[in-house]
């Protein structure tokens, strides 16, 4: 677990402001707290059920930069939780990034003070089961050489 938020901890941000802080759940009132954010037809709903620990991802928009219509602090969570998972996978634990909850319900569940969002979370166990991977675009999809469409 230390390595893991560890991996977080040492993500890039913009201006290093590092606007995250990570909810590490364990009780089963702060669980089943989130658990009600969650709508029952979200999958991710039963890894959080059954997951030893859920990791609750919240981050404060005013520490992290805007330009435009794009707002950093999504960025700088995006990348942290990325390492989050990518150290959980090293360590042979699964994940799963959850992004479709009622934020209020977890705001008031965890005492997330008022100006805070909550960007993710994710159950962290020992998988029970191998997942199939899922299928992706091939590489001349997704890759251009010097200009859009160009094939790589
Ligand atoms: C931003 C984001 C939000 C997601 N939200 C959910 C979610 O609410 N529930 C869920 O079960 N999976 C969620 N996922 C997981 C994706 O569905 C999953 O990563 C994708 O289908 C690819 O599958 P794979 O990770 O097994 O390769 C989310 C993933 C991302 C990146």
């Amino acid at each position: 677990m230390k390595r893991v938020l560890e991996a977080a901890r040492l993500a890039p941000s913009w201006k290093n402001l590092q606007c995250w802080r990570f909810i590490v759940v364990c009780s089963e009132e702060s669980k089943n707290g989130i658990l009600t954010a969650i709508p029952d037809a979200n999958p991710g709903k039963k890894a959080i059920a059954t997951a030893p620990v859920a990791i609750v991802l919240c981050a404060d928009p005013q520490s992290s930069g805007v330009m435009g219509d794009r707002y950093y602090y999504l960025v700088d969570s995006g990348i942290a939780m990325e390492h989050l998972v990518l150290a959980a996978s090293a360590e042979g634990l699964g994940t799963c990034w959850i992004g479709v909850f009622d934020e209020n319900i977890v705001k008031s569940a965890l005492a997330i003070p008022v100006g805070w969002r909550v960007v993710a979370m994710t159950p962290l166990g020992y998988p029970d089961q191998e997942s199939s991977p899922r299928p992706r675009k091939k590489i001349n999809e997704i890759v251009f050489r010097e200009k859009w469409n160009s094939n790589f």
